[in-house]
């Protein structure tokens, strides 16, 4: 089947729902999801979402905490396009029904999380994500322009490659003319045609055994980036959050937000010593890729599987207003905030690189935007700064719709793309095959590539990673798409992605680092 539309939308969080409901006034939008409408990492979404707001914060404060958390990574004039203009696209946001908490006064009650030098994270609650998630989905289903397809995964971008030309990375003549998509309800793969796709697929936490991703997040819009020869940047810049609860065998990691450690929670080793001012003056809210080290550090010292967040000092029903969410699913688990410490650990939380975009979220390849966790605009060099990605997945869309309203007019549908070539494919023989190769590549990643690397365990890492990557390459060859197999192909595509550029890279900053350079100062080699 072939579908054509104006303006193709692959993803259905944050940054996928706040482009559809702007560009859906100048033409047809379909949007595509992979599960239901709803899942999303936005939906998990806790600490909030960071701008400024009131006096004593300013501009200049957001713009170096943001700065100093990146590492010397960030490129400042997006930066400062960013923090300028998050205020804007927030009250968008209240416009299309979001709730922000306020206090007595009637003014926005103000979190901090690490790295901020300010009270400036708007939230609903530890629900944040959830608020905002329902409120565009509920405006998406009401808008007539825009056709949902749930239960749909996109394979591939089209290029001049499905027309038998060859197509090189970073050439500028790289068209997308739309993608391949797997209709998970009657296994066909349809082509859909159009004018302007726009990737929105989000994170890849999945890579890793423990995360506070949900399932969707399995990198697939920068596999197939990559694969369309689309250019692709930082990724060795994986974030590791702090704090999530430990409770083995919960998938995804249930996050313990950094809200709380801004709203005066501690961080203790399970004898009950406080540590964090040994590793960074701000303590507990010094920026996350420092906390997360230290905490790993903690652990590896002690031989514990966890530290401790306490809240037993903070005013009980002030926590519990605040933090419903993390006080019921504690309870649930016979942990009583209030009163008992609890259990956490650092999980694979954000990717800070993706695909390369400029400042209107234009990728390498023509017709082609990637805004949200799925690109790499220069917001948060070497690591983000806590609640910018949702800042940044609005201002982001905001820009990459007026771009994409004004470039739609030059663009036509091309009408010559061949339908999807499944002949001589058949269903997999065995589930193990792909179930199996899977848990390698988590443990893999986890073991060989977390937070603390060294030259060795990359090398072994890409040593095993490449035996995977055949296996799964071949399986895939002769295999009718199913989700499973092409969620395992991206995510090694990814896996390999942060490999290279890790071992191209020979100093340590941020996120990224290894015994073998502990100093910050050379450059990336990738
Ligand atoms: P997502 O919200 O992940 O949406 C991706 C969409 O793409 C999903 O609909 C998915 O189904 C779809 N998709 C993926 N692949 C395919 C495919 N192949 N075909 C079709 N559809 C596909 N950031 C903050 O700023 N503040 C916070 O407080 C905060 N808290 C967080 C808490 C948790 C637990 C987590 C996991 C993240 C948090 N983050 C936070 C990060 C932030 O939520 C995400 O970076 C952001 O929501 C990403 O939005 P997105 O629209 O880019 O992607
Ligand atoms: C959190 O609430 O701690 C997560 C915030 C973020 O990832 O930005």
């Amino acid at each position: 089947m072939i579908r054509e539309t104006e303006f193709l939308v692959l993803g259905s969080g944050i940054a996928g729902l706040s482009f559809a409901l702007k560009v859906a006034e100048f033409g047809k939008v379909i949007l595509i999801s992979k599960t239901s409408l709803e899942e999303s990492n936005t939906k998990y979404a806790q600490g909030g979402i960071a701008a400024v707001t009131y006096e004593p914060d300013n501009i200049k404060k957001h713009v170096e905490d943001t700065l100093i958390a990146g590492d010397g990574l960030c490129n400042r004039e997006i930066v400062e396009m960013v923090v300028k203009e998050a205020p804007a696209q927030i009250q968008q946001l209240i416009d299309w029904g979001v709730s922000f908490d306020r206090n007595e006064k009637g003014a926005y009650d103000l979190g901090r999380e690490g790295g901020h030098s300010e009270y400036r994270v708007l939230h609903h609650k530890d629900k944040t994500g959830e608020e905002i998630q329902n409120s565009l989905v509920k405006r998406v289903k009401e808008h007539r322009n825009i056709e949902i397809l749930e239960n749909h995964f996109a394979v591939d971008l089209i290029t001049q490659h499905h027309l038998g030309k060859l197509v090189k990375r970073n050439q500028k003549n790289t068209d997308c003319y739309g993608s391949y998509i797997l209709d998970l309800q009657t296994d066909q793969v349809n082509t859909f045609l159009s004018k302007i796709t726009l990737i929105a697929t989000g994170g890849t936490g999945n890579l890793y055994e423990s995360t506070t991703n949900p399932k969707i997040a399995t990198g697939d819009g920068i596999a197939m980036v990559y694969r369309a020869k689309g250019v692709i940047e930082n990724m060795e810049f994986m974030q590791f959050h702090p704090t999530s609860l430990y409770n083995p065998g919960e998938k995804p990691s249930f996050l313990i937000t950094e809200a709380l450690r801004g709203f005066g929670a501690i961080l203790k080793t399970t004898k009950g010593e406080e540590f964090m001012q040994k590793y960074h003056k701000k303590g507990c809210l010094a920026p996350r890729d420092i906390v997360a080290r230290a905490i790993d550090y903690e652990m590896k010292i002690s031989g514990d599987d966890y530290v401790h967040l306490d809240c037993s000092h903070l005013n009980a029903k002030k926590l519990k207003d605040h933090f419903p969410n993390i006080y019921n699913k504690c309870l649930s688990l016979n942990i009583n905030i209030t009163k008992d410490p609890i259990p956490v650990v650092p999980a694979a939380h954000y990717m800070c690189g993706g695909i390369k975009v400029d400042k209107n979220g234009c990728s390498a390849i023509n017709r082609l935007y990637a805004i949200g966790e799925v690109s790499s605009t220069g917001l948060h060099g070497a690591n983000r700064l806590a609640s910018n990605s949702l800042s940044e997945a609005v201002v982001y869309a905001d820009r990459a719709a007026k771009d994409a309203i004004k470039k739609i007019v030059h663009q036509e549908i091309n009408k010559n793309i061949p339908e999807w070539d499944s002949q001589g494919t058949t269903y997999p023989e065995e589930m193990i095959m792909i179930t199996q190769n899977y848990k390698e590549m988590q443990q893999i990643m986890s073991n060989y590539v977390g937070i603390v690397r060294s030259n060795l365990r990359l090398e072994r890492a890409l040593r095993r990673l490449e035996i995977i990557y055949k296996e799964t390459e071949e399986l895939y060859e002769r295999s009718i798409l199913s989700q499973k197999l092409c969620e395992l192909r991206n995510l090694i595509n990814v896996g390999y992605l942060i490999l290279k550029m890790a071992q191209g890279l020979h100093e340590s900053r941020g996120l990224h680092y290894t015994i073998d350079y502990p100093k910050k100062g050379s450059v990336s080699e990738f």
